[in-house]
């Protein structure tokens, strides 16, 4: 086995190429103030994986209206006064040699509870308690994901990646189960897109010919149908509009939920669609060299790596440097995850993820 197909430059239909096939997953992280500016602690966390060697940097989600928060501390992109944070981050990706994107999300009907009082989505959710969008607020939504992608160009970043993914609001229009609009954008599979094909091509109209554009998708839960998913998938990857595709998949490896489709393993649904220029990459539960190899073997042109990444800020520097490499067992201690740049909000939000972070003393 080697890592040197790892190691290749992946060139883009827009914008630059990156310098190897590992991007960093979109992570949450909480660590912004409360008004979506960007912290020290934030930039840090990122601008130490661009160091690390990453070919794309990512940021975490970025909500691209206030109505679209779902997480505190979230880092906001709806914003002017976002500007000044953006272009610092975008900076020192840069010269750090990362290729830069911004994670354009709304939460919809999955705001965080608390700082949104007016929660809206595709329809009424018993659930939460919101609201369905007027046909005027979801052009308003479609339009906010346009003008964050253009904050995102002011502010330096090569491009964004719309989050069509986890049951967010672009995918709450994709659900037959949470859209149950009679309007264009909800009804058919096409009326269902709609939203997330709007917001492709207006990102692409207003910014700079050069901006890569991303998509991520997740083909399983919130009441999507895998078939949908790949449908979608696959019409998008005929376009050829987007640069990239980036399936969040929880498990690389795994199986589909569904029955009907079980006997191969869920990414292999979506490498097996014709893509063009437009490349794919498949994130969940790649932790070693070995892993990263696999997925580019078994039909992806990168890997995109999240925990892994929390745990080393360098990983691809030493996948490429030791082809057996394996991140480091978990739980981890607080220091360690200190030692590798997250701040204390960090470490306190991956207490929440079960067996990551040791507990004080044990
Ligand atoms: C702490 C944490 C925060 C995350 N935040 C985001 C996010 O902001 N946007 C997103 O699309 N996915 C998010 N995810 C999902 C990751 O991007 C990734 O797809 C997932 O963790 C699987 O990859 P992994 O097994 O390498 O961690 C998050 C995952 C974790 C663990």
């Amino acid at each position: 086995m080697t890592t040197a197909k790892l190691a290749e430059p992946l060139s883009l239909a827009h914008g630059p190429a990156w310098k190897n096939r590992f991007m960093l997953a979109p992570l949450t992280n909480q660590q912004s103030h409360a008004d979506g500016t960007l912290s020290e602690d934030e930039f840090r966390w990122l601008t130490m994986r661009a160091e690390g060697g990453f070919g794309l940097t990512m940021t975490c989600a970025a909500h691209v209206q206030a109505q679209g928060q779902g997480f505190p501390g979230q880092l906001g992109v709806f914003g002017d006064e976002h500007l000044e944070g953006l272009t610092k981050l975008a900076g020192k990706i840069a010269a750090d040699g990362s290729v830069s994107s911004v994670q354009l999300h709304h939460a919809g009907i999955r705001a965080a509870k608390g700082i949104v009082s007016d929660i809206v989505g595709p329809s009424e959710d018993a659930d939460t308690g919101a609201r369905a969008m007027t046909g005027a607020e979801v052009e308003a939504a479609r339009d906010a994901f346009i003008r964050a992608a253009q904050r995102a160009e002011k502010a330096g970043f090569d491009g964004v990646e719309i989050h069509g993914a986890h049951g967010y609001l672009l995918a709450q229009f994709l659900s037959p189960e949470l859209n149950r609009r009679d309007d264009e954008y909800g009804g058919s599979l096409e009326n269902r897109a709609r939203l997330v094909m709007e917001v492709i091509d207006g990102i692409r109209a207003a910014c700079h010919p050069d901006f890569q554009v991303g998509l991520r998708l997740s083909p399983e839960r919130f009441g999507l149908k895998l078939a949908e998913v790949r449908d979608v998938a696959a019409e998008i990857l005929r376009q050829g509009k987007i640069d990239y595709l980036d399936m969040s998949l929880w498990d690389v490896f795994k199986e589909p939920v569904e029955e009907a489709f079980q006997g191969r393993s869920l990414m292999s649904y979506f490498t097996e669609l014709p893509r063009g220029d437009v490349r794919l990459g498949a994130a969940g539960k790649i932790m070693s060299a070995t892993d990263a190899v696999q997925v580019i073997a078994n039909g992806c042109d990168f890997a995109v790596i999240g925990r892994a990444a929390i745990l080393r800020h360098d990983f691809p520097r030493r996948v490429l440097a030791d082809p057996s490499y394996v991140s480091p067992a978990l739980p981890v201690t607080a220091g360690h995850l200190r030692d590798e740049g997250l701040g204390e909000v960090f470490i306190a939000y991956m207490s929440g993820w079960k067996g990551f972070v040791a507990e004080e003393g044990a």
